[in-house]
């Protein structure tokens, strides 16, 4: 392939650096195209647009491929823990047993959250929803660390690494025990950070809490595959946040919230509420893949297309066997799962579903999965999150130490050209 691409307006050419990646895709740079031409790109929802080179994560849509760091997803999934595939998205490698060691050695001096947090979730309602809580959670953690970190001092960057992992995980099960009414508690520095979630939720002080290793095992896996999706809305939103050089709770704070909406992680909840609605309303799957089709009516079927996978999800793949092992093991009979077949089944034969290439995606699977585990309906999108949150980590590091410059993307103006204000007894 040539090095350069022409583009010609107006009979005048311009010569585009073309830049290819290490898996061979390939892009046209059109960084000074405007500075030579005048001329701008447009491509609302980013279909067609690159807005950074990136080493962490290898994604194809059509052959439906998932690499962190050039490892795959299926291997990194069948074989690692959640703190090690973290460490390998955030840092690069995978590390050495002593370097795993020290990672959760640091993360555990920083599980413990100000006791004045609490007074913060204290002013919320119990109803407010997980995710909003999160995120002003998250948030507010700039308040208690306020001191930017250095991302050219390695110490530093580390620190704010393990800081980062071990506080968000306790202020994510936080906003759980709010709704719940339940006292807040701690980390257990003498257990894993898988294991520790499932306490943090659920422990009461009335009880001992007796950890099930299945459904620790299942959680890390769902936790593996969700560490990082290249670039996402969320992701796309902490490195834009974080490219202004706002801090990292600030740019995390912020993929919290874009993760919430139903087109992106909050999916894993409405796929639920949708089988739960079906299921109330008396089973009928096909029925709601009509309602799907018809363009007069605005539902989707929750779960399903992907903007880059026009093949199967690589994770909903692997979600789904882990569903069928989970609930076997777990001995669950849900009829929502059920029903969750049934329409996985007719939309992979109907017309509609096949020629748009809409599979089911990571979310369809997911939730169910979660359900049988244990983790109420609210939570999921929280799972989401804290899964998510080495990918955050390790594309905000990313784009700072490329030295990105801040995102601002351009547009096409097409409002009122110049008016004359008219006072108001004139208008
Ligand atoms: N149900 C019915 N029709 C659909 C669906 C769906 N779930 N998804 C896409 N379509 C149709 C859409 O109406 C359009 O049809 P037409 O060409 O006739 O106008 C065509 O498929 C292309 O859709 P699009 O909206 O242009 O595709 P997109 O790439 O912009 O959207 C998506 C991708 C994920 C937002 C969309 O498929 C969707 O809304 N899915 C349901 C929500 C969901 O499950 N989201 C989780 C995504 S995976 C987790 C994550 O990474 O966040």
């Amino acid at each position: 392939m040539s090095k350069t691409a022409i583009l010609e307006i107006d009979s005048e050419k311009f010569e585009l650096p073309i830049i290819k990646g290490s898996e061979n895709e390939v892009a046209i740079d059109i960084s000074k195209l405007r500075d030579l031409s005048g001329v701008i790109t447009l491509d609302p929802g980013y279909k067609n647009s690159g807005s950074c080179t990136s080493e962490i994560t290898f994604l194809d849509g059509e052959l439906g491929i998932l690499r962190y760091r050039g490892y795959s997803i299926e291997d990194l999934a069948g074989k690692g823990h959640f703190l090690e595939v973290s460490y390998l998205v955030i840092f690069g490698e995978l590390p050495t047993a002593a370097q795993l060691e020290h990672f959760e050695t640091n993360i555990r001096k920083y599980t413990l959250v100000n006791e004045e947090m609490k007074n913060i979730i204290d002013g919320f309602p119990k109803t407010a929803h997980p995710m909003g809580v999160l995120a002003a959670l998250t948030s507010a953690l700039t308040a208690f660390n306020p001191k930017s970190v250095n991302v050219e001092n390695e110490k530093e960057m580390y620190e704010a690494v393990c800081k980062t992992m071990g506080k968000f995980l306790v202020i994510a099960t936080w906003t759980y025990r709010k709704t719940m009414g339940y006292p807040l508690n701690y980390y257990d520095n003498t257990k894993g950070y898988v294991e520790n979630f499932m306490r943090l939720m659920f422990e009461l002080p009335t009880e001992p809490y007796k950890a099930n290793q299945v459904v620790i095992d299942a959680l890390d896996k769902l936790f593996i595959l969700h560490a990082d999706h290249e670039q996402n809305c969320s992701t796309s939103t902490v490195r834009m946040v974080g490219s202004s050089h706002a801090g990292l709770f600030a740019s995390i704070s912020a993929g919290v919230s874009a993760l919430w909406g139903p087109l992106h992680g909050g999916a894993n909840q409405a796929v639920l509420e949708m089988l739960e609605e079906i299921h109330r309303t008396g089973g009928d799957a096909d029925k709601y893949l009509d309602k799907a089709k018809d363009k007069n009516d605005p539902f989707r079927l929750m779960g399903f297309g992907h903007r880059v996978y026009k093949n199967f999800d690589p994770r909903a793949k692997i979600i789904k066997k882990a569903a069928d092992e989970v609930l076997a093991t777990l001995g669950v009979d849900d009829p929502i799962l059920a029903i969750a077949k049934k329409l996985e089944e007719s939309a992979l034969v109907d017309e509609y579903f096949v020629s748009r290439k809409l599979y089911p995606n990571v979310d369809f699977y997911s939730g169910i999965i979660y359900r049988a585990l244990g983790i109420p309906t609210d939570m999921f999108t929280v799972m989401f999150a804290i899964g998510r949150l080495p990918g955050w980590i390790a594309q905000w590091k990313e784009m700072r130490e490329n030295k990105e410059p801040i995102g601002r993307p351009r547009q096409i103006y097409t409002g009122h050209p110049l008016r004359d204000f008219k006072t108001s007894d004139k208008r």
